[in-house]
């Protein structure tokens, strides 16, 4: 019984964790999807309109800051490779903790993007995402104000 027991109990863990489906979402055809409409398929930008991801240290600012863009956006005028954008992302909150890791790994892995000169971070997990997620009503809006402290937490590096 003690072998059934467990036997049962490793496949109900390999098959029915919580948010454990089967795959594991695609960072990359999330990216073709969600984000090459604007940030362009090689995540190259469009000049003065969108910015680009790859080559672009930003992303690195912090373990969750794209997660933070994802989930809220960002508006206001940001400096990206010496070009100025002054513009709006909207929120893309539809897509699940998951797939936001999944194109945030992505996008760090991508177009050269690991090679950037940044500080070493865990990569970024769902619970993460999620807690970000539950604080909406608070977080919300202030994503422009935390890529100003971190960057200026950057420059005294
Ligand atoms: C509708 C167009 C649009 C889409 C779709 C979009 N973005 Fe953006 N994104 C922007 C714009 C515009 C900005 C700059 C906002 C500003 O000027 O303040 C931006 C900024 C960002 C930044 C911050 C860059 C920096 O240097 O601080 C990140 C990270 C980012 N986007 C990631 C993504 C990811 C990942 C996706 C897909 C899941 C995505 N974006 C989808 C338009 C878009």
């Amino acid at each position: 019984m003690r072998l059934a027991g467990l036997v049962l109990g490793g496949i109900l863990a390999g098959s029915l964790a919580p948010g454990a489906s089967a795959q594991t979402p695609d960072g990359a055809a999330i990216f073709r999807d969600q984000c090459a409409v604007c940030h362009q398929p090689a995540g190259q930008g469009l000049r003065g309109q969108f910015p680009p991801l790859a080559g672009n240290a930003d992303i690195f600012l912090s373990r969750d800051f794209p997660a933070r863009v994802v989930l809220f956006g960002l508006s206001g005028r940001i400096v990206v490779r010496g070009e100025t954008i002054d513009s709006a992302m909207p929120p893309l909150d539809f897509l699940s903790d998951r797939e936001i890791v999944a194109v945030v790994a992505f996008v760090r892995q991508s177009w050269g993007n690991a090679g950037l000169p940044h500080k070493a971070m865990k990569p970024l997990d769902a619970a993460t995402v999620a807690a970000l997620r539950a604080k909406k009503q608070t977080l919300a809006g202030t994503v422009f104000r935390e890529r100003e402290r971190l960057k200026g937490m950057a420059a005294k590096h």
